[in-house]
């Protein structure tokens, strides 16, 4: 008997299978020969959320949540935030490796020479009221950009697909600046192609009168190694959506602002901005125990804990707090950094965090470090989506050459109702609340 296969029997037929194993996996197709009769459409894989299912194969990053350990293109994340930047990272996840110097500097070249928007754009731009909240704009922008590229709907062409991801990697920056300035009815800043990717967006976001803006090195560096963090983190659910987006050969621009409004959702990348809102609610740190004891009679979440793969120490939320004291020496220290670890420490040692195996991830440390540079809770998960451009992108590129590609389509369990006659409007009587959708 082959060894890498797996035995089922059907206790309703008595029949027996054998499936075969590849990777650790096996194909849900294969379960669909296990029919009880002609008439039966043949077995299922019932998984919400995709709790336990492979949606694809990807060599982009791995990720080990038992261990905590993450790996963009084989090398960890860790050696990635000390020696590289952003550039440097999104060049490997596109292209699968580090970049030569030489190559390095072509793609800097070339990103820079894609930073400009059309002017059209600060026009529906300015259409948006002071308060609206910076993600909504970017989601509805990069849609929008798609009508700008309609050579971008060739999805076919590997040197479109090449185009329009240096278009999205170097306008991402200026669309998140425009919104930015938006809300404070300040001009914008055109960008500034001889300055680094993260240099560059502090220059569109904070340059006033003086004649040229000097971004703090300390701070460029620390947004560069943030943006590394952030870069990509394999089957998430806004990649998952870019995927599902882009299976329909939807052009870049819609697909990645579906990953976008999938990334704006508390539960994903949202949750930086509401764990602020939270630390700030929680105020001191004596106020930590009541507000656990909440959390854990299940009326509050605890936001910035819990992941659904790592059930360990986020690798990245170590090295954000790394990050963080670095940042504290310009900045001064943001006072939350202390509720925030005094709130890590009391979880960590409490039996419902243990048991769960809930620990701090990326979002719990980021934003008090955005906050002590200067921006606002909303604009947190813009900083997320900004640098995750390269992971959704890779992602996305790696699926237009997949040859198992075809259109995402999950399957359902049907429990509606059997058949039943039409009624005629005169004849129905209410439906019973219980039953009417809510
Ligand atoms: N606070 C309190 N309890 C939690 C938390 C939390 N943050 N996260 C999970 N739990 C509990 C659940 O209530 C559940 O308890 P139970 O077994 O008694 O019912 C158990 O831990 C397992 O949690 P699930 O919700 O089943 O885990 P899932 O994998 O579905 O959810 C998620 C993962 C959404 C990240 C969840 O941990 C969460 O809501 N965290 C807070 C929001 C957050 O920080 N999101 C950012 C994630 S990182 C990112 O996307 C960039």
């Amino acid at each position: 008997m082959d060894k890498d296969t797996l035995t089922i029997i059907d206790n309703r037929t008595n029949q027996t299978y054998m499936i075969p194993i590849h990777r650790g996996t096996i194909r849900a197709m294969d379960l669909r020969q296990i029919k009880t009769g002609p008439e039966d459409f043949g077995l299922m894989t019932y998984d919400p959320a995709y709790m336990n299912t492979a949606a694809c194969q990807s060599a982009v990053t791995f990720l080990d949540g038992e261990k905590g350990i993450l790996r963009y293109r084989g090398y960890p994340i860790e050696q990635l935030a000390e020696h590289c930047s952003y550039l440097e990272v999104a060049y490997l996840l596109i292209f699968g490796e580090l970049p030569t110097m030489e190559e390095l500097l072509a793609w800097e070249r070339e990103i820079g020479q894609h930073t400009m928007i059309h002017e059209n754009v600060k026009k529906f731009m300015d259409g948006f009221h002071h308060d609206a909240h910076p993600m909504g704009i970017l989601i509805s922008t990069v849609a929008a950009l798609s009508t700008f590229y309609p050579d971008s709907h060739r999805i076919q062409d590997a040197a479109s697909r090449r185009h329009q991801v240096v278009r999205l990697i170097g306008k991402l920056p200026t669309v998140a600046a425009y919104a930015y300035r938006h809300r404070l009815g300040r001009p914008y800043v055109y960008p500034d192609p001889e300055l680094s990717y993260t240099k560059n967006y502090m220059n569109m976001l904070w340059k006033m009168t003086e004649p040229k803006y000097a971004a703090n090195p300390v701070l460029a560096r620390a947004l560069e190694v943030l943006f590394i963090l952030h870069a990509d983190h394999e089957q998430n659910c806004s990649t998952s959506t870019m995927r599902a987006v882009g299976s329909s050969n939807a052009d870049p621009f819609a697909t990645m602002a579906g990953a976008i409004a999938a990334l704006s959702g508390p539960l994903h990348g949202g949750a930086n901005e509401e764990v602020l809102l939270m630390l700030d609610e929680i105020g001191t740190v004596s106020n930590i125990p009541g507000f656990i004891a909440q959390v854990k009679e299940g009326k509050r979440k605890l936001m910035g804990f819990g992941h659904r793969v790592y059930k360990n120490y986020d690798p990245r939320a170590r090295i954000i707090k790394k990050v963080a004291e670095e940042v504290f020496e310009v900045t001064g220290r943001n006072p939350k950094i202390d509720i925030a670890l005094a709130l890590e420490r009391i979880a960590l040692s409490d039996e419902y965090f243990i048991k769960r195996k809930l620990y701090p991830n990326v979002d719990f440390y980021s934003g008090i470090i955005y906050e002590a540079m200067g921006f606002t809770p909303d604009q947190f998960t813009v900083l997320f989506a900004i640098p995750r451009t390269a992971g959704w992108l890779a992602q996305w590129q790696e699926l237009m050459q997949d040859p198992d590609r075809k259109i995402a389509r999950p399957r359902q369990v049907y429990v509606g109702e059997e058949r039943r006659e039409f009624v005629p409007i005169t004849a129905r009587s209410a439906a019973e609340p219980a039953k009417v959708a809510r």
